[in-house]
């Protein structure tokens, strides 16, 4: 089958692999319908990721039809359509059993962390799923089953970036009234924005310095901010009724530094600086508000302005989405119209096509997310 494997940093290939086996009596096979390439994926990329191994197939995000399923598996069954949430919970261990679906203690035999498709060794070392088959495990517990009236479309996002944005937006506690400043206008950024509003926040900011990504937020109500043309700082602390705002910090590490506000120079070449949206972030939320971080940060960072969220008294929630706690109650907002996620994909492309999809992604520019079918 084909498969889009990590041969190294910047080096992505469409390979041919043996398709996947029931290894185990609750997995699955799934044949991969929709799969589409995360910020995350950027990470593993960039060659970022302790423990990612030339020859594994990525991806964490996919959707599919159930074809194999082992001897134990009950709740799907052939010719189901399935969405996965790219958390692997076995279901049964204490951190399962308490809804921390992105913390199983089962799921990952190389390490602490629960694990994650196609995310390498640390993350348990599974295969992922931007391929044409994938294994899926615990899968009495793991897969939402896709109702007739919700296409793969529709569905695909709820393996991450929808779940991930609503997270953001949950951890970060957003109320009716609120004014609320999300930091990048990635596909978690869009979908903690739109969560956002569902949730019933009054203005929601929107950071980020590309216009294409932008405009995708400010089409669902949002108000964007284009750190190139104007102070971010300045601008909320001016419009959140002087108070600043509930923030929500859809970035993480790879965030690229403030620079002159020069509007003509090129985004793409701006150096990265890992703290600069936690440091704007420490000037613009409110006093005593709970800062949501869904962006990923895997290192420490001596220069973490620690004193100040002290003294602004300010608190901080953040990890990897449990998708599962969110997956059911979206796709039945999906499912009665009140989102429609697929505004978002900018580019729909074969998976045989993933080397050029993996440097468009990587590039941002024009693309807001990218859907694979194979
Ligand atoms: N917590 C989780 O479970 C989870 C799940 C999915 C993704 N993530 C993480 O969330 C982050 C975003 O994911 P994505 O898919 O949207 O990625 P993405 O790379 O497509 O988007 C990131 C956006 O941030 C913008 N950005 C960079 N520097 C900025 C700055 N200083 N201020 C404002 N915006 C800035 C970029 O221009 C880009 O548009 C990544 O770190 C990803 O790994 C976490
Ligand atoms: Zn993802
Ligand atoms: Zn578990």
């Amino acid at each position: 089958m084909k498969a889009v494997v990590y041969h190294g940093p910047m080096d992505v290939r469409v390979d041919d692999k043996p398709k996947p086996k029931i290894e185990h009596q609750e997995d699955i096979v799934l044949k991969v319908t929709r799969t589409t390439i995360c910020g995350s994926d950027l990470h593993l990329y960039h060659g970022n990721v302790k423990g990612m191994e030339p020859g594994q197939t990525l991806g964490h995000e996919f959707a599919g039809v159930v074809e194999q399923v082992g001897d134990s598996v009950d709740e799907v069954k052939a010719g189901d359509r399935v969405v996965i949430p790219f958390n692997i919970s076995c279901g049964r261990c204490w951190f399962c059993r308490h809804q921390f679906w992105s913390q199983c203690d089962r799921s990952n035999p190389k390490g602490e962390l629960g694990a994650v498709y196609g995310y390498g060794q640390m993350m348990g070392g599974y295969d992922g799923g931007q391929a044409e088959y994938v294994r899926v495990p615990y899968a009495n517990t793991d897969p939402l089953k896709i109702p007739d009236n919700v296409s793969d479309d529709q569905a695909l996002f709820l393996t991450d970036v929808l779940a991930t944005g609503y997270f953001g937006a949950d951890i970060a506690n957003v109320q009716p009234g609120d004014d609320v400043a999300v930091f990048g206008a990635g596909p978690v950024g869009y979908f903690s924005a739109m969560s956002s509003l569902l949730r019933g926040a009054a203005r929601v900011f929107v950071v980020d310095h590309w216009p294409t990504r932008l405009d995708k937020v400010a089409k669902i109500g949002a108000e964007p901010i284009n750190f190139d043309k104007e102070d971010p700082v300045e601008r909320i602390k001016k419009e959140a009724m002087g108070k600043g705002a509930v923030c929500i910090d859809a970035v993480g590490y790879e965030a690229v530094g403030h620079h002159s506000h020069d509007a003509s120079s090129n985004p793409a070449y701006i150096p990265q600086n890992s703290l600069q949206v936690i440091n704007w972030i420490v000037q613009v939320a409110h006093k005593f508000s709970t800062v949501g971080i869904p962006g990923v940060y895997m290192t420490e960072f001596a220069n973490f302005p620690f004193g100040q969220f002290f003294q602004r008294e300010l608190q901080i929630k953040m990890g990897q989405c449990p998708v599962k706690l969110y997956n059911e109650q979206l796709l039945h907002l999906i499912e009665v119209g009140r989102i429609d996620p697929t505004q978002l994909i900018s580019h729909r492309m074969k998976l045989d096509e993933a080397k050029r999809a993996y440097d468009i992604f990587d590039k941002k520019g024009e693309a807001t997310k990218i859907v694979l079918t194979p």
